[in-house]
């Protein structure tokens, strides 16, 4: 039963449990992180300023659910209304659940919310070339590919190309 929710303050403890025992496998896929981002204080801070923003209108922090436990996180940001209607999304899910199409439900339930909460109309990701995982959730879930983004951002501490990838709802308004 995957379900998303969106983060909660209470969520801090077992989320920075799970980063904690996700370094070493998100690290390749990440920027570079310091010590302090796995302190339980320091996420506390960043999930308040996120609930922040959700609370403005430009993201939306979910965590990702799977029977009851947190298994990975989900962030629907860059949310642009007005004539471009489209937000980008990113994804995680931790090792020991990855390989059960978690991240293809989390990510077919949130194209679902961008649509029917937010009455947004195109979706766009970002992920490394060789990131094959990631690359089939959203092929399974419609995404098609823009194209390669040169020099598109830091991951591990080296500025990385990127392939960017959209979605495009037809159901909505034009
Ligand atoms: C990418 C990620 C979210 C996938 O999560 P997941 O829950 O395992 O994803 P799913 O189970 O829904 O689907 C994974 C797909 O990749 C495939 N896959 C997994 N490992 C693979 C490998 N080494 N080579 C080829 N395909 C692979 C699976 O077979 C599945 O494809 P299918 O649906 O066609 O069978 C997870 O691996 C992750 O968090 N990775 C590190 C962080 C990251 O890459 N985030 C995304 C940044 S853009």
């Amino acid at each position: 039963m995957v379900e998303l929710r969106v983060v909660t303050v209470a969520d801090v403890p077992e989320l920075t449990e799970l980063l904690v025992l996700s370094r070493e496998f998100l690290a390749p896929y990440e920027p570079r992180r310091e010590d302090s981002y796995y302190d339980r204080a320091f996420q506390l801070k960043l999930v308040t300023a996120k609930l922040a923003d959700h609370e403005q209108g430009s993201e939306v922090p979910f965590v990702i659910v799977d029977n009851g436990k947190i298994v990975g996180q989900l962030v629907i940001d860059r949310i642009e209304f007005g004539p471009f209607r489209s937000c980008d999304i990113g994804y995680w899910v931790a090792e020991r659940s990855c390989g059960k199409g978690i991240a293809t439900e989390a990510v077919s339930q949130a194209l679902d919310y961008v649509r029917d909460e937010l009455g947004l109309t195109r979706v766009t990701a970002a992920t490394l070339p060789d990131n094959i995982p990631s690359i089939k959730v959203l092929e399974n879930n419609g995404f098609e590919t823009i194209g390669l983004a040169r020099s598109f951002m830091e991951i591990a501490g080296e500025r990385r190309d990127h392939v960017l990838f959209e979605f495009v709802h037809s159901t909505t308004q034009s």
